[in-house]
């Protein structure tokens, strides 16, 4: 582990590691807000960071945090409607965005509304671009992005095998996904390792043994994409708890 660049937390429990990463969450947003007067994060999806969303709208979180300068993205979302159970933007809305004063324009789903998922891949890489205002070669910068780790080794929708991870000038990448017999809009590598801080939240005996691979193991990025996460310039924090630790020979 890149001591400079790559940080381990290992909570006692998932309690623990919320309001770890809660609070990291409030710490990144005020630094960015006081240096760049917004804050960009895009929002793992599944469902361990559900208790993280639902910590960050109630006291003491909700009051520290600047949410007229926040603006919302997601790594990565299921090609749903965006009412529909399986939507991580709707995950997001039920336990955060419906409860903190965030304008609507702050809020950046995928619109997968879009005829197709490969539609809706570009048109989400456009507003990224936009927002960020990037010339069509730089990568946007992210103050932070949340990611969570698949028990195969999958990060975003970024899954073994998958086209997607192979993809080194696009931004965003739309696929039907052979193994979840679904479609997905995913950040790409590129625009992950662009961002200024990367937050891995992991948690769950059933991840111990991936995460040794990811952390521990040989580098095999196509059968682990999770190990693709390499921020050209920003910092990883693996935000852990015991359980998903208890494997790992190193310690923080
Ligand atoms: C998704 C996620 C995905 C998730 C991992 C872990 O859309 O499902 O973005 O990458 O983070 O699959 O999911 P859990 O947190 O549910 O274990």
């Amino acid at each position: 582990m890149n001591r400079e660049r790559e940080h381990l937390f290992v909570a006692r429990d998932q309690n623990e590691l919320n309001i770890a990463a809660a609070g990291k969450i409030v710490h990144v947003c005020k630094e960015s807000i006081r240096a760049n007067g917004r804050c960009s994060i895009a929002l793992a999806g599944g469902s361990t960071p559900k208790p993280l969303y639902k910590l960050l709208s109630v006291r003491p979180f909700v009051e520290q945090i600047d949410w007229s300068r926040l603006h919302f993205f997601w790594s990565d979302e299921r090609f749903v409607p965006p009412d529909h159970p399986d939507s991580n933007y709707q995950m997001a809305f039920q336990t955060l965005l419906s409860k903190v004063a965030i304008p609507d324009a702050n809020v950046h789903r995928v619109e997968t509304e879009q005829p197709n998922v490969e539609t809706a891949a570009l048109q989400y890489e456009s507003a990224i671009r936009s927002f960020f205002n990037t010339e069509d070669d730089a990568v946007p910068k992210f103050d932070l992005i949340l990611l969570g780790l698949g028990e195969d080794g999958h990060t975003a929708s970024l899954f073994p095998s998958s086209p997607a991870i192979t993809e080194s000038k696009n931004l965003v990448f739309g696929m039907y996904v052979e193994n979840i017999q679904g479609s997905r809009v995913t950040f790409t590598a590129p625009l992950i390792n662009g961002a200024r801080s990367v937050l891995f939240f992991v948690s769950g005996t059933s991840k111990a043994r991936i995460l040794k691979v990811i952390l521990e193991g040989p580098s095999r990025k196509e059968l682990y994409p999770a190990q693709l996460v390499r921020p050209v310039d920003g910092t990883i924090y693996w935000f852990v708890d015991r359980n998903a630790a208890k494997e790992l020979t190193i310690q923080p």
